[in-house]
């Protein structure tokens, strides 16, 4: 498995239910690249309690989220799909590069300051050195390239700024890593309010399509999507929902805005926004179908737990010990 090829890592949190923005963005683009690249992809269980979360609630999100993976297409034999938690390397590896990380870089994450907002109440720790984790889960695996939407773009770029302080000091020890953004689908946009991106925190049900969403909540969704008046399907930055949902439907269907501009010349909104939704019930039908399968089979999903846990251990484990050896820790006597 790990010969010459190059080498992804990805994951996401297993909190909330997925949207279209974690699939369109991210996860469409893990398949395609599966086949090309030694890939991990990891169900971020660890980054998860940043926020408050109910115990049962996150080990089903964790295990759904898992399951997902799979059901999107990626065939666990050949892609190394595990829980975050059941790699200790991963805090591990933190923890050093927590001393290689300014306060400065990390008060400059938006991502931080939204959530910070967001969660007044409960501003912590590891709310605040979250990138850091992320760092070393990418990091850990010597990572080539790291596939996410571009919300995680500064992430990935303090990852890379946080892995060349490292070399600098102690040699080639790191791979610096390359984000990878889809040429559609990187940032989708809530079908509320086109200026924010759409999340699996909105309180607004309707903002958001879930990846488990049916059909009839798929086309309603896009039926109430926020447009404009100007009554003509363009894709141009004034007129954010439209550019939004041709976005979408560029990224569900591999068309380009030009094409699908040109189908529409002439016609409402009423059709436009159907034809999207329509597209989105395609993509979804098998995933969920096949997700629904995979639940059943307790006993295949444990197996791909425990095989790829310890498969990603053993690999991480190697960059471990070699940053511990070169920060100074002493050798274990055996
Ligand atoms: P998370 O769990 O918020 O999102 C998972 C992936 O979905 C992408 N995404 C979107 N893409 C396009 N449009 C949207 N509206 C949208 N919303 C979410 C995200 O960019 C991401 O790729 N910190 C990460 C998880 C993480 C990670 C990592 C990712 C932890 N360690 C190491 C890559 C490598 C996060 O919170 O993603």
């Amino acid at each position: 498995m790990l010969g010459e090829e190059k080498i992804l890592f990805s994951g996401m949190q297993s909190t909330g239910n997925l949207t279209l923005g974690n699939y369109l963005g991210a996860l469409k683009n893990w398949v395609a690249l599966a086949e090309e690249y030694t890939t991990f992809y990891c169900v971020v269980d660890e980054h998860s309690i940043t926020v408050r979360q109910d115990p049962a609630e996150l080990r089903r999100r964790a295990r759904s989220l898992l399951t997902l993976y799979i059901a999107a297409g990626l065939d666990p034999d050949k892609n190394c799909i595990f829980y975050q938690s059941h790699v200790s390397g991963h805090a591990e590896l933190a923890w050093i590069l927590n001393c290689f990380t300014y306060m400065g870089e990390l008060q400059r994450m938006t991502q931080f300051k939204d959530k910070s907002a967001k969660h007044a109440d409960n501003i912590n720790a590891g709310l605040f050195t979250y990138p850091v984790l992320m760092a070393a889960d990418i990091l850990l695996y010597q990572a080539d390239v790291v596939p996410v939407g571009k919300d995680q773009q500064q992430h990935l770029e303090l990852t890379r700024d946080i892995a060349q302080r490292f070399n600098s000091i102690y040699g080639d020890v790191f791979t610096v890593p390359e984000g990878y953004y889809g040429k559609s689908g990187a940032r989708i946009m809530s079908l509320q309010d086109p200026e924010k991106k759409m999340s699996k925190s909105d309180e607004n049900p309707n903002a958001s399509i879930y990846l488990m969403d049916d059909p009839d909540t798929i086309m309603r969704k896009f039926k109430r999507a926020v447009t404009d008046c100007e009554a003509r399907v363009a894709y141009r930055d004034e007129q954010p929902g439209v550019k939004n949902l041709i976005d979408i439907f560029c990224a569900c269907t591999d068309r380009t805005p030009d094409d699908i501009v040109k189908e529409f010349e002439g016609k409402g909104y009423g059709d436009f926004k159907a034809a999207v939704g329509e597209a989105v019930v395609d993509v979804l039908r098998p995933l969920q179908d096949e997700y629904h399968r995979l639940e059943k089979e307790k006993d295949y999903i444990d197996g791909v737990i425990k095989r790829n846990a310890e498969k990603a251990g053993g690999y991480a484990i190697k960059t471990l010990r070699k940053v511990q050896k070169k920060v100074g820790f002493p050798e274990k006597v055996r």
